[in-house]
């Protein structure tokens, strides 16, 4: 069984959006998906129930209220979303759940600031110390030609652990979150440039460079 973290203290980074579209994505490839929500404000379990029944199946998991207990034993993949304002010991015992991290970060400075604090005492987590688990960071809501979209751009390349992938601002999240569903599960037509993007990700999530 392999568990799959989204994560950052900062709030609003995309974690949940994240979380859903990875989920998606392994469920639209046969793979048999948990999706455990330990954040209360529960947006993937939310997400979940707007899914309609005829789309591979994700099983919810209510993290944030019971852990892992009810994860099914046969689910190959467990996405999990975890909380903003995650630090010390919390963050510790958070990062025991996975051996995949991903980080996601927006162009912006205040962002940037924090996720530099985050990336640094995660770094320092003793799981990630050992490479027991393998974190990855993922610029968000990127829009081109942008002066920000430059220096968060520089900043992850110089923040010295591995930049994935770099996810446009657009529409076709929201659409899809409204639907339950990931944007692997939007039309072509609509969804090509946002599955072009995410090419570098689930490539990473396929390799041995995301697992210990
Ligand atoms: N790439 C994107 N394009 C457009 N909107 C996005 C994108 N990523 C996230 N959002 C929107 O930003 C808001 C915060 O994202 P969310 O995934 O809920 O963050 P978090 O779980 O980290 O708090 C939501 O309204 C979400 O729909
Ligand atoms: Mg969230």
């Amino acid at each position: 069984m392999r568990h799959i973290m989204v994560l950052n203290a900062k709030g609003g980074c995309g974690k949940s959006t994240l979380a859903t579209n990875i989920a998606s994505y392994f469920a639209t490839e046969g793979a048999s998906v948990a999706l455990a929500d330990y954040d209360p404000q529960r947006s993937s379990l939310d997400w979940l129930e707007r899914r309609s029944e005829d789309r591979p199946e994700i099983v919810g998991v209510a993290a944030f209220e019971d852990g892992f207990r009810h994860v099914p034993r046969s689910a190959d993949i467990v996405v999990v979303d975890a909380p903003a304002r995650s630090h010390g010991k919390e963050l510790t015992e958070l990062v025991k759940h996975a051996e995949t991290l991903i980080v996601p970060v927006l162009p912006s400075t205040i962002d940037m600031q924090a996720t530099t604090t985050f990336i640094e005492e995660l770094k320092n987590v003793g799981k990630v110390q050992r490479k027991q688990a393998k974190i990855g960071t993922v610029a968000n809501r990127v829009r081109d030609n942008t002066l920000i979209w430059g220096d968060l751009d520089e900043y992850l390349t110089k923040v010295r652990v591995p930049y994935i992938a770099a996810l446009r601002e657009a529409q076709n999240y929201v659409r899809a979150y409204t639907r339950g569903l990931g944007i692997f599960e939007l039309p072509e037509y609509l969804a090509w440039p946002d599955w072009e993007e995410w090419e570098p990700l689930t490539a990473w999530l396929r390799s041995k460079r995301s697992q210990p």
